[in-house]
């Protein structure tokens, strides 16, 4: 635990209508700001733009879950940078782990989305995180160390990237969470590898089965600098009750 701002975000995955992101954000639009606390939300792409116009007067952030590390051209189906620039949106999430397990994002296009966040102003929100095989076999070390290196190879040094450590078998409805302690490790890890390439070490949130009864447990942790929530604040009203425990907890 360090006096640095704690990061509280949530990623929405492929749920929300116009009418019910609209809802939730303009809840949000009216709670104050929360000292110490660096929130977002990470809204599917077909309600970014809305969802950026209703907090553009607030200190939230609003981010994608994905981009394409092209510009612009024959890529059937996918969004680039200038597109969410577009929309604006200033951060970015990449290579989570539903996206390597189920449309073949792979260490090396993750490296390539990095860049090209970077190279339109955009900062990225790089998941990594070990198999519950490869956790079982001893290899998370490994997995670890070459997730970072491969997501930071392009990176000039003292470039702004966010990490969110989420071990795959802790996310989802059959997932559960790491202990706080575990994490804290993966955490440092994480920070030692990402400051040998860039110089500096990075914020390093954790994610999966976070929720309103253990999120205080996590951003305890000395390297734990915030939480990335899924399910659990999906509801304004979860994502607040986070929020403010986090908060209270880093007082
Ligand atoms: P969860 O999702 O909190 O629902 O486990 C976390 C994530 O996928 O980032």
């Amino acid at each position: 635990m360090t006096d640095t701002p704690l990061w509280v975000g949530t990623g929405w995955k492929m749920n929300k209508t116009l009418a019910e992101a609209l809802d939730y954000a303009g809840q949000l639009k009216h709670s104050l700001p929360v000292d110490g606390v660096n929130r977002f939300v990470l809204p599917p792409f077909t309600v970014l733009r809305d969802v950026s116009a209703a907090l553009a007067d607030t200190d939230i952030t609003v981010g994608a879950q994905n981009m394409h590390w092209q510009d612009a051209g024959a890529w059937t189906g996918e969004i680039s940078g200038p597109m969410l620039v577009d929309c604006g949106v200033r951060l970015v999430e990449i290579g989570h782990s539903e996206r390597r397990t189920h449309f073949g994002e792979t260490d090396k296009t993750v490296g390539l989305k990095v860049d090209a966040a970077l190279r339109h102003g955009l900062t990225p929100l790089i998941c990594v995180g070990e198999t519950a095989e490869q956790k079982q076999a001893g290899r998370t070390d490994g997995v670890l160390r070459e997730q970072v290196r491969s997501a930071l190879a392009r990176v000039p040094r003292n470039a702004r990237v966010l990490f969110a450590y989420e071990p795959v078998w802790a996310i989802g409805e059959h997932g559960s969470p790491a202990e706080p302690d575990y994490a804290d490790d993966q955490h440092a890890r994480i920070k030692a590898v990402a400051t040998e390439m860039t110089g500096t070490a990075p914020p390093v949130l954790y994610g999966g089965s976070v929720n309103a009864g253990n999120c205080v447990s996590f951003v305890s942790m000395q390297d734990v600098d915030g939480v990335f929530v899924g399910r659990a604040a999906w509801t304004a009203a979860g994502f607040a009750d986070i929020v403010a425990r986090c908060a209270r907890a880093r007082a």
